[in-house]
């Protein structure tokens, strides 16, 4: 399959070039022509993978080790299978998390979110603070709250099974509590008692199907994407549900897509029990997610 090291180049210092090295380069164009969005990323991860080694040593590999199985991932990759289902694992804040075909991929966008709530339940000064995460997919935000929110007691709620599958792997000796059920009407017996209620639901309005990147549309369950006409309709949802959890005082965080940040705080007015309710950028400055406080009512 790949060239021989004959053909692999030259380093920037004149040298010979390792075939590795060469075979990333190539792959780093066919993945660019195929519209993939890190396609150096891509190819050094995909690299990285079948080798058994990080992205900052694949200079090490040697020219006999080189393993031809990289062209069949660069093949998927090219196909627009997303990167996370080939190496079979994703990076969420300090998680390592298995993934695959059934579940969401975290997003690095929802990082941010999930920065919102540690620094929110901080604040609080609770001691053992109750954290419902809604529509938990992977169980990224609930892990990583369990993770980094010392001493929280953290729930999540899955509805699709085999989501949730992939939700009982990664939770497997933390101390994240895992449920299945509509996150609308779960968790009944925590009613009034909870202090911060985060998720990132489906918000995707279903129009906009065509619009979607093929990695998501092709590949991420469509329970996770789409919530009916305008994309809300879990969110309106949910907003009953974080009133009925929520302690006076707790808080809701909710992501939704940038083109959602005029819309989503309207959903949490002061008729409905709600005060402060705002909307927050993330990293790259874009409308990603709506807070607010629960009042006594
Ligand atoms: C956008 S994904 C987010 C997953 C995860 N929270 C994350 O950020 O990576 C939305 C998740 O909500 C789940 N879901 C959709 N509707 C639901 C509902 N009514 N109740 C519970 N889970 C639901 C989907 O199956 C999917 O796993």
């Amino acid at each position: 399959m790949g060239s021989s090291p004959g053909a692999s180049g030259s380093s920037p210092s004149g040298g010979p070039r390792s075939l590795l090295l060469a075979e990333v380069a190539r792959a780093t164009q066919r993945l660019a022509d195929a519209g993939v969005p890190s396609p150096r990323f891509d190819a050094e991860e995909l690299a990285a993978h079948v080798h058994g080694t990080k992205r900052s040593t694949l200079h090490l590999v040697a020219d006999s080790d080189f393993d031809a199985r990289y062209w069949e991932a660069v093949a998927r990759r090219e196909a627009r299978e997303p990167l996370q289902h080939i190496t079979g694992r994703a990076f969420f804040r300090y998680l390592e998390l298995q993934v695959g075909p059934g579940v969401f991929v975290p997003r690095p966008e929802t990082e941010s979110v999930v920065g919102w709530a540690i620094d929110a339940v901080r604040a609080m000064d609770v001691a053992e603070p109750l954290i419902v995460d809604l529509c938990t997919g992977s169980g990224a935000i609930a892990l990583a709250l369990a993770q980094e929110v010392p001493r929280s007691r953290v729930h999540a709620v899955e509805l699709d099974e085999r989501a949730l599958g992939w939700a009982r792997k990664n939770a497997e000796g933390s101390r994240v509590v895992l449920h299945q059920g509509d996150a609308r009407e779960a968790l009944p017996e925590l009613a009034g008692q909870v202090d911060l209620v985060i998720s990132n639901p489906p918000y995707i309005p279903l129009g906009e199907w065509e619009h979607v990147a093929p990695e998501a549309r092709d590949h991420d369950p469509q329970l996770a994407l789409f919530s009916g006409e305008d994309g809300l309709d879990t969110i309106r949802g949910l907003e009953r549900a974080a009133h009925r959890l929520l302690r006076p005082g707790g808080m809701v965080v909710v992501e939704h897509a940038d083109t959602q940040g005029g819309q989503v705080p309207w959903i949490f007015t002061e008729d409905r029990g709600w005060a402060d309710a705002a909307d927050h950028p993330d990293l790259n400055n874009r409308p990603r997610f709506a807070t607010a406080r629960r009042v006594a009512r």
